[in-house]
Parts: C-alpha cells; sequence; structure tokens
C-alpha cells in the first residue's frame, strides 16, 4: 500500500506546484537575452558576477547562450532566511575572489522582489571602480519593490506570488525543478 509520501515523492509532479513558466519558456527567453547581452558586451571581456544560491541555474544557462569573452565570479549575500518575506537586512556571506576595478559587471540574480539586496550590492560594486555595473534578473516581481532598482535584461516580470524552482527555493527545496511554479501552500 503506498503511503501519501510515497505516493508525492516525484517533487516535479508535486501537487502544491501551480506551473508559471515551463522549461521551455525560460529557455527561449534566455537565449533570446543571450543575444542581446553578446551584442552589447562585445570585446568588453564582461565578467557575470552570480548571487548565491539561486542565480546559479539562470547564471550557468544564460553564460552558454553568450558568444563573446566572457568570465564569471559568485558572490553570497543574505537577506532572507527560510520564511517567504525579507528581513530588510543584508551582509556579504561571500566575496568577490578578484578586484573589478575598470571591469564591466553584469550581475546576474534569479529574481528582484524588494529590491533591497540588489541595491545595496549594485552600489557597493560601483564603489569598487568597476567601469559599469549592470543586471540581468531572471524574474521581476515589481509589485513588492521598496527600493528602485534598474534591470536591464529581464527574464519575465511575475505577480507578487511565492515562486520555486530554477534555482528558487522555499527552505532550501525546490532549486532541481526545471520550471518556476507558484508555490500553493507553503505550510506543507
Ligand atoms: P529582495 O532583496 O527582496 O529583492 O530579495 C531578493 C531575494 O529574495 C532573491 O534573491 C531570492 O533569494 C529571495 N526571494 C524573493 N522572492 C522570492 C520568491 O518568490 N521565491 C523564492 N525566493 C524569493
Ligand atoms: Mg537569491
Amino acid at each position: 500500500m503506498a503511503t501519501s509520501s510515497a505516493q508525492f515523492a516525484s517533487e516535479f509532479s508535486n501537487p502544491n506546484l501551480d506551473v508559471l513558466l515551463s522549461e521551455a519558456q525560460i529557455h527561449a527567453r534566455i537565449k533570446e537575452l543571450g543575444a542581446q547581452i553578446t551584442h552589447d558586451y562585445a570585446g568588453l571581456n564582461p565578467l557575470l558576477i552570480g548571487v548565491l544560491k539561486g542565480a546559479c541555474f539562470f547564471l550557468s544557462d544564460l553564460m552558454r547562450a553568450i558568444d563573446t569573452r566572457v568570465g564569471i565570479e559568485f558572490m553570497a549575500i543574505s537577506s532572507y532566511g527560510s520564511s517567504t518575506r525579507t528581513s530588510g537586512e543584508v551582509r556579504i556571506m561571500k566575496d568577490l575572489d578578484v578586484p573589478i576595478e575598470g571591469r564591466h559587471i553584469l550581475v546576474v540574480e534569479d529574481i528582484v522582489d524588494t529590491g533591497l539586496t540588489l541595491s545595496y550590492l549594485l552600489a557597493n560594486l560601483q564603489s569598487r571602480g568597476a567601469a559599469s555595473v549592470k543586471l540581468a534578473a531572471l524574474l521581476d516581481k515589481h509589485e513588492r519593490r521598496q527600493r528602485e532598482v534598474k534591470i536591464d535584461y529581464l527574464g519575465f516580470p511575475i505577480p507578487d506570488e511565492f515562486v520555486v524552482g530554477y534555482g528558487l527555493d522555499f527552505a532550501e527545496r525546490y532549486r532541481n525543478l526545471p520550471f518556476i511554479a507558484v508555490l500553493k501552500d507553503p505550510s506543507i
């Protein structure tokens, strides 16, 4: 006899998820963003900076859609615990391994929500003497914005819903979904 946990053992078809963006939609949009970035940064040797952990998935697909010389670095920033609401507190948990003076920086983020994390991070990188600092974000939850943040390369605007998948988590779960879904009930 199957137990309820065995019945829902598949994470990809978990009934608590409502698919918002399919894997095909995500990849098609990333191809377009990659072509735009290739065009805009040709010959500039940009440095992509991914914000751990959520942006890794978007970053790795985006970088492979960029056909010009490009570097990669990671930072870890904390503004969320395991809840669905931001604390407003921003801390650098892992800094860059290289100086960025004179470099063209493209920060790659999974989602811009309140904008608190990004407005802090973009100003911080600009203050290190970067030649330019721009932002690529897969998702924009614009209704929740508290600080204005310019998104230079946007994947998709989304409604004010808590989403998971393709790197986005709820308490470290669901990052492995190949699509993006609304989490219907965060309590189960
Ligand atoms: P912000 O500082 O409020 O813009 O928060 C940005 C960070 O909050 C993102 O990088 C995510 O880690 C997290 N976040 C915001 N909204 C969601 C969501 O709907 N699902 C999962 N994580 C989210
Ligand atoms: Mg994040």
